[in-house]
């Protein structure tokens, strides 16, 4: 779908830096490696449709995350437990064909990856072949290392997801995870882990902002916070959340840009008004 991106202006036309860069082609994981490199600080925001992705891709977001958070903030579910591969699959097409730029990233849904690496080669085979997404992504540390091995020997790229992983919700719940020694030695091994077994990046999801930094220093692959400080080199937020359609009370991290849910809910209010009201259609929106 060039057509939607094709408004796209970078800010910074005399750099290959991921956002503001002048590159038009479709960001790789090399590009995200020699970012790092760089020291290069960037933006990812979820996708969940190809709409509201070409918006994303014209404003330069260089990664964009077809997030199993679809089942909340897209689908209705509760949760992300119920999400389906079909429905990943469905999804993350429709924002890969909404894009021209930015990295796709598809998640694995829960169910789609624990069983073992060929059920997860198997999974990821699908985003990549019927998608057509640039990476996945998956949750868990060391536990997760021998699936992120066989996917990057297969030549699939894996983002991997540590720290608050929300498909184990029915385990852990919603909860800060790296507190005390204990566990912020554990998260340590889970990022070396996933790293050794080849990752090109990882989240680091509502871990503490030191952990966090500690973490980046440590990696030389990049770390993408979601509620985990302003040290890593990366930054994702749902975008329902960030652009303010989410109802409900927000986590502490989010950052609202927008308030999308006034201004839809407003303008649906305006065009029932003018409907019950007669002022809908007027004669410029009639044909003859
Ligand atoms: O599913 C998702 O949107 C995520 C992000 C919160 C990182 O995993």
């Amino acid at each position: 779908m060039t057509q939607l991106s094709a408004a796209r202006k970078p800010n910074d036309s005399s750099s290959n830096a991921l956002y503001g860069g002048k590159g038009t082609r479709r960001i790789t994981v090399r590009d995200i490696t020699l970012a790092k490199e760089r020291g290069e600080k960037w933006p990812m925001l979820t996708a969940y449709d190809a709409m509201t992705a070409s918006v994303f891709d014209e404003a330069g977001i260089p990664v964009m995350l077809v997030g199993d958070s679809a089942g909340n903030c897209h689908l209705g579910y509760e949760t992300t437990v119920p999400v389906t591969l079909d429905e990943m699959t469905m999804l993350s097409a429709a924002v890969v064909r909404g894009t021209s730029r930015a990295l796709i990233v598809g998640d694995l849904p829960f169910g789609s990856y624990q069983e073992g690496p060929v059920q997860a080669l198997r999974s990821a085979t699908r985003l990549v072949k019927e998608a057509g997404v640039g990476a996945v992504k998956l949750e868990g540390g060391e536990r997760s290392h021998r699936q992120i091995e066989l996917l990057v020997e297969s030549g699939i790229p894996v983002m991997a997801h540590i720290g608050l992983t929300p498909q184990s919700v029915n385990s852990m719940g919603y909860r800060v995870q790296g507190r005390g020694e204990e566990a912020a030695q554990q998260l340590l091994r889970d990022a070396k882990a996933v790293q050794d077994a080849g990752a090109f990046a990882v989240v680091l999801e509502l871990v503490p902002a030191e952990l966090a930094a500690e973490v980046t220093r440590v990696l030389h692959i990049p770390t993408v916070g979601i509620g985990a400080g302003a040290e890593t080199d990366a930054q994702v937020l749902v975008w329902t959340d960030m652009l303010g359609l989410t109802g409900g009370k927000m986590p502490r991290f989010v950052k609202q840009y927008a308030n999308l849910r006034e201004v839809m809910g407003g303008a649906a209010k305006a065009f029932a008004e003018d409907v019950v009201g007669g002022t809908f259609p007027q004669e410029e929106h009639s044909v003859h």
